[in-house]
């Protein structure tokens, strides 16, 4: 028998390709013409490796007969088609828990960065304002007293959340269920704890489930001293909504880290001065790159040699 066949839909870490390379065959989608590698390949391909730029949805699977394993680079897997893949016999598996402490602290970062407006004020002394104007405006937001409300309260809510407790702000979270064990207020709408928070940080995933869950009701709810954190997938914001609640002063500010076009940010955004934009690098250290790579190869490696990935996503 030959060597399983795997198609890399884009560029990956080189540890990827350095360690699956002698195993298996890769095909590089991105530098392939799609049809004719499908055409010729097709039916050999067991494996997709994906980081999620090219969407691996049902037309796409549908056309590789033999396909058995999705390995997402990421903790996200939006860009998949989990549930046809589900129903198909199809496992997916992501990169979990890896990922976690780099994203909760970019979290951290970016309210401080939004609440205290420190890209602004840099960005104020970068450009020579402060030796001509004087010192950079007073601030109406801090850290102080505000209430944080956080939508997903799973594995890397809750790490922001750990960190948040050192600042003694009341913390609350949504979610699908109410969590026992967590010492956190519960609710079980978001618009509800948008109205009683000040800063709404969002965590949840993509996906058809949380498609513009935080809409123009939930910003309103928010209200004008309200601040949006979103370090979850730009889908869950209905993006139109919040450019026109931060453009007539219906929430006070944002800091984002994911948009719902990625990489286009809406001119917009880019023109308004007091929100913060981040090109998605909450989890982007090389040591998390590194693991997120590692665990890409272990899955696939799992998967050939006992049936099973070994962070295969819920099914
Ligand atoms: C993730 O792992 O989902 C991060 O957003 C990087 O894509």
């Amino acid at each position: 028998m030959g060597k399983p066949e795997i198609i890399v839909t884009g560029p990956m870490m080189k540890t990827v390709f350095q360690q699956l390379d002698g195993s298996y065959v890769l095909h590089r989608l991105w530098e392939a013409d799609e049809d004719a590698l499908i055409a010729e390949h097709g039916e050999k391909i067991v494996a997709i490796a994906t980081a999620g730029k090219r969407p691996v949805d049902a037309t796409f699977m549908q056309r590789l007969p033999n396909l058995k394993l999705v390995a997402n680079f990421g903790v996200g897997y939006d860009s998949v088609d989990a549930k046809w893949a589900g129903e198909n016999g199809i496992l997916v598996s992501n990169t979990p828990d890896v990922l976690t402490d780099e994203v909760a602290d970019t979290a951290v970062g970016l309210i401080l960065m939004t609440l205290r407006q420190l890209g602004e004020a840099e960005r104020y002394l970068r450009a020579g304002r402060w030796e001509k104007e004087g010192p950079f405006p007073l601030t109406k937001a801090t850290m102080r007293d505000r209430r944080i409300g956080i939508v997903g309260l799973g594995r890397i809510g809750k790490a922001v959340a750990k960190r948040l407790d050192a600042f003694r702000t009341p913390i609350s979270y949504f979610g699908r269920t109410e969590q026992k064990d967590v010492p956190y207020r519960y609710y079980s709408k978001l618009a509800d704890m948008a109205r009683d928070v000040d800063v709404l940080v969002n965590v949840a995933p993509g996906g058809l489930a949380t498609r513009h869950m935080i809409d123009a009701k939930v910003l309103d709810e928010l209200g004008p001293d309200g601040v949006l954190i979103n370090i979850g997938r730009g889908t869950t914001v209905d993006e139109q909504a919040l450019i026109a609640a931060l453009r007539e002063g219906r929430i006070l500010s944002a800091g984002l880290d994911v948009y719902e076009d990625e990489p286009r940010v809406p001119r917009e955004l880019i023109e308004m001065e007091h929100v913060t934009l981040l090109p998605h690098v909450a989890s982007a250290s090389m040591f998390t790159r590194n693991k997120m790579a590692q665990l890409v190869v272990d899955n696939i490696r799992s998967y050939f040699d006992t049936g099973r990935p070994v962070t295969p996503v819920p099914e």
